[in-house]
């Protein structure tokens, strides 16, 4: 659906998009992922035809964005970084002013804008100007009238940067809800988000690809040592003693809040090992308390962090 092939985007001398590569099936959620500056705002203008890109082809439902920007727009809704609103006009009004601009027949506009003022919270600001209500709802208006002609494909950039908790909630929900229907890329900062919403995850860090695959394999992939949280009632200087030597485990971190006589403890062993029952057995022989044993898994935080200062 979405096909992006050694992609380049200079500013100036700057590169800020350096040999991209990466494609999307019908239906699937891409988060896009990356820190300040990486480049996922100069992607989505690229794929959304806003601005050329130096060298290398993108295309979207089989349109080249270059070529055929016309084909392309008409199948995207497109959310900016900074959503371009007239203060001046009311929600509804504004709505049904994008419902036209994108081509809809006058008879369907008010009947979709309704729905999706609906669909995005928006009831209760329907007749208020857009210059009168708060940012999340700004937001949200975005988001609507990236929705409001029910496009195949949707590029959201942030959606729900500025949204209260409750807010984002309920924008995560509705995007969840689109998938299958629609085809989406979202960038975000909000790593949570990411697992909770995206089948596939790309990293980019300083214009460069860095990863892309499905949040479970970018936890794995970047594993290499696995992790066991262990709460033990003993000695904490002893117990950690006595943990660093079982075989297979390659350190041992007491947390700082240790108290007299128990303690937590972060166990790294190699992947393949499994020290579990070794580490009972030495907790059992020396009479102390297991309190609590568990894995840690890489988390996608873990993996963003690795991965980005790897390349640093
Ligand atoms: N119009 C422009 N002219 C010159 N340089 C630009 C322009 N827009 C972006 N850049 C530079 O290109 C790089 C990528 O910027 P971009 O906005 O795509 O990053 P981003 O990943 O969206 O960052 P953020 O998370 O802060 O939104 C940055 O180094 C930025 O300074
Ligand atoms: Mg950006």
């Amino acid at each position: 659906m979405i096909a992006v092939e050694n992609l380049i985007k200079d500013y100036g001398s700057h590169r800020a998009i350096d040999d991209v590569s990466f494609s999307m099936e019908k239906g699937e959620i891409l988060g896009f992922l990356g820190p300040n500056g990486a480049g996922k705002t100069t992607m989505m203008r690229i794929l959304t035809c806003c601005m050329p890109a130096t060298s290398g082809r993108a295309t979207v439902a089989g349109y080249d964005c270059f070529d055929e920007p016309l084909e392309v727009r008409r199948r995207i809704g497109y959310l900016p970084e900074r959503v371009p609103l007239y203060d001046d006009m009311r929600v509804s009004d504004y709505l049904e002013f994008v419902a036209g601009m994108k081509g809809m027949t006058a008879s369907s506009v008010p009947d979709s804008v309704r729905q999706v003022a609906e669909n995005c919270g928006l009831s209760d600001v329907y007749g208020r100007r857009i210059g009168a209500i708060s940012r999340g709802y700004r937001q949200r208006v975005g988001l609507a009238q990236a929705l409001v002609n029910d496009p195949e494909i949707l590029i959201l950039d942030e959606p729900t940067v500025g949204l209260d908790p409750g807010q984002i909630k309920e924008i995560r929900a509705l995007i969840k809800d689109l998938s299958g229907r629609h085809t989406i890329i979202l960038s975000t900062h909000i790593l949570p988000e990411v697992s909770l919403l995206c089948s596939k995850v790309v990293i980019i860090n300083q214009g460069k690809l860095v990863a892309m695959d499905t949040p479970e394999n970018l936890g794995a992939q970047v594993g290499g040592s696995s992790r066991l949280l262990l709460h033990i009632g003993g000695p904490p200087e002893q117990v950690e003693t006595a943990l660093g030597q079982v075989s297979g485990v390659t350190s041992v971190q007491r947390d700082g809040t240790s108290q007299v006589d128990e303690c937590r403890f972060f166990v790294d062993f190699d992947q393949g090992q499994n020290p579990r029952k070794d580490l009972q057995a030495l907790i059992a022989e020396n009479n102390w308390e297991l309190m609590e044993m568990r894995s840690i898994s890489a988390s996608l935080e873990d993996v963003f962090i690795k991965l980005v200062t790897r390349e640093d």
